[in-house]
């Protein structure tokens, strides 16, 4: 689906990601094993599979997909996948590929701007993400998001020679969210 820029307070913002804005670098983030240990990316990406990934999900209305950027330099992506309408739901996946800017709070702020914008915006009602269990640092930016553990799945991932557990995190709309049954409609207002 087609997404808009979504701006926030600091120096993180989320932009349309475009098939032509994948460069080796961006290619070189999926191939480095320090970055996607904790993720089922594959090995071996090239500027054409990572051309067609970034296609196939911008065409998708199932999915929408931002460039994350810091500074205005593109450092990793952040996506909504599985956008179910009926059920009001979708689930949440990103990356900060570029290694030197980890720990700066740009994977926690891109969270915080992709759940508000899919629960104003999109008018969903829960958004999920997939962490295997050893991934500390994002479950931390989950948590501070307002995401709650809401399910384990059992040996769900292969990581670093043995399965692992895969922690299912979630955050609902809060209250006045347009999805909520609890917002005010032309019904019961
Ligand atoms: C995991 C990842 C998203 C974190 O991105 P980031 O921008 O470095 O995260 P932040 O700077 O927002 O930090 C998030 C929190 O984790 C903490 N943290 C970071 N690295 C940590 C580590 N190795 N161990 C424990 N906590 C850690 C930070 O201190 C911060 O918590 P705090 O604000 O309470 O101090 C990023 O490293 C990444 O994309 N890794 C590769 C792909 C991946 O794992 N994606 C997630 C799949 S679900």
């Amino acid at each position: 689906m087609r997404v808009p820029t979504i701006n926030g307070d600091g120096p993180v913002r989320l932009a349309p990601l475009e098939p032509a804005q994948v460069t080796e670098a961006y290619v070189g983030w999926l191939n480095d094993p320090v970055v996607t240990r904790f993720t089922e990316v594959s090995a071996g990406q090239t500027l054409q599979s990572a051309r067609a990934y970034v296609e196939n999900t911008v065409t998708s209305p199932d999915s929408a997909l931002w460039a994350i950027h810091f500074d205005g330099t593109h450092v990793g992506n952040i996506r909504l996948t599985h956008i179910r309408r009926r059920h009001a739901r979708a689930e949440v996946a990103l990356i900060v590929g570029s290694r030197p800017h980890w720990g700066r709070g740009i994977a926690s702020a891109a969270v915080v701007l992709v759940t508000d914008f899919a629960f104003a915006s999109l008018r969903l009602h829960k958004l999920s993400a997939g962490i295997f269990a050893p991934n500390v640092a994002s479950r931390r930016c989950f948590e501070k998001a307002g995401y709650f553990h809401d399910a384990i799945l059992k040996d769900h991932a292969w990581f670093e020679g043995a399965f692992c557990d895969v922690l299912q995190m979630a955050r609902l709309a809060p209250p006045s969210s347009p999805s909520s049954p609890h917002a005010p409609t032309e019904a019961n207002r």
